[in-house]
């Protein structure tokens, strides 16, 4: 009896979001314990965020919806909110997440909205990067459709020794993906606490040295992954993907808010797929309305890091294993990204600068 009650009340909590999230609290892992005795539910939640607004809408949302369960006559909602990364003053330097001790600046690379060129720009954004002179790591989040294997050319599994992971090298950037970790039989739905365990792993237990900069690729959306980076290590910020079209642009300020909604400082918005430049005439076509990335970040009050053109060589490059600031470092697209990495690196720099108070 007192299990199948436990059992409805379980249930309820599945139906409680956090807030912006599509996810519920359950899935995310945020419930620790329940407690039912005399008609009383006691629900411990653990979490932690920067939003306590967001805490209180949870902790609201659980009552109500264990509350209506039948048999259920009162609610006591036990919170444990967990220290928060640092705020975005200090969170550019990741040493004290004690995760990944020798990362400077984690970036992520993001968008509302699928197959817009998250991945392609992460890659090029990244040996961009390695190729101005920085120490860089990439790290392929993305739990649904790992590319970067793929993108790099690299298709044996990573080598260990002792307890920890040893990354790849490529171009002069570290790399590591969910790809090289998946099995073959991993479910393909992830539950919450699955993908937190598993990113966990590949900041922690991949050999990752001192790094400048660790750009991850996450997957598209406002999923598990986006908050379980959120929750685990303290981001420099976001950079956030979109094309020209508006449907494009929506899902992007979509991500953004996600991002704000758990103070993580959106670095500024990059427009990917931005013209087609012909390859015999030079003339450049508008295959999608240009300037959106940019209006997007005027409106939104975010930094915009430039466009990439759209070309064939960019996906004939991913394809083949050589990112295109690789294959053509001469080319306009080389000279795209460097604008892009140049942006990135001042804006993050900008940003973990500790002002200087004048008394
Ligand atoms: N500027 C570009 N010009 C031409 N093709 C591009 C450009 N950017 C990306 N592509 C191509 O578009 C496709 C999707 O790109 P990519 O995989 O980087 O997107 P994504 O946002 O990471 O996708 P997903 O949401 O599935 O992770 C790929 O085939 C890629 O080669
Ligand atoms: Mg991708």
């Amino acid at each position: 009896m007192s299990d199948e009650l436990e059992g409805r009340v379980w249930e309820a909590l599945k139906t409680v979001r956090y807030p912006g999230m599509s996810r519920d609290v359950v899935s995310f892992g945020f419930v620790r314990r329940v407690e039912i005795a005399g008609g009383v539910a006691r629900v411990a939640l653990e979490m932690s965020t920067h939003n306590p607004q967001a805490a209180e809408e949870v902790r609201r949302g659980v009552e109500q919806a264990v509350g209506a369960v039948g048999g259920i006559g009162a609610v006591e909602v036990e919170m444990n909110l967990q220290r928060p990364a640092a705020p975005p003053a200090q969170r550019a330097v990741a040493r004290d997440a004690g995760l990944i001790p020798g990362i400077e600046h984690v970036v992520a690379v993001a968008s509302g909205k699928g197959g817009v060129g998250k991945s392609t720009v992460a890659a090029n954004l990244a040996v961009r990067l390695a190729q101005l002179g920085h120490t860089v790591g990439l790290l392929d989040a993305d739990i649904y459709g790992p590319s970067i294997p793929t993108m790099f050319g690299i298709d044996e599994r990573p080598r260990v020794e002792g307890e920890r992971m040893l990354p790849f090298s490529r171009f002069g950037v570290k790399l590591m993906s969910l790809g090289f970790v998946l099995e073959m039989d991993t479910p393909v739905i992830w539950r919450g606490p699955m993908v937190m365990r598993a990113l966990e792993q590949l900041l922690g237990d991949v050999d990752w040295g001192k790094l400048e900069y660790l750009i991850a690729d996450l997957p598209p959306g406002t999923g598990d992954a986006q908050l379980t980076l959120t929750q685990k290590v303290p981001l420099a910020g976001a950079v956030i993907v979109t094309t020209p079209q508006d449907v494009a642009l929506i899902d992007a300020r979509k991500g953004l808010a996600m991002f704000r909604k758990v103070n993580v400082p959106v670095i500024g918005i990059v427009e990917n797929m931005s013209g087609f430049v012909c390859p015999s005439c030079g003339e450049t076509t508008e295959v999608f309305k240009r300037g959106g990335g940019r209006r997007t970040a005027e409106v939104l009050g975010c930094p915009f890091l430039g466009s990439i053109p759209l070309d064939p060589a960019i996906v004939a490059g991913g394809d083949a294993g050589e990112p295109i600031v690789v294959s053509q470092p001469d080319g306009p697209h080389a000279e795209a990204f460097r604008r892009v990495a140049e942006a990135v690196a001042a804006e993050v720099a900008r940003r973990s600068t500790p002002q200087l108070k004048i008394v």
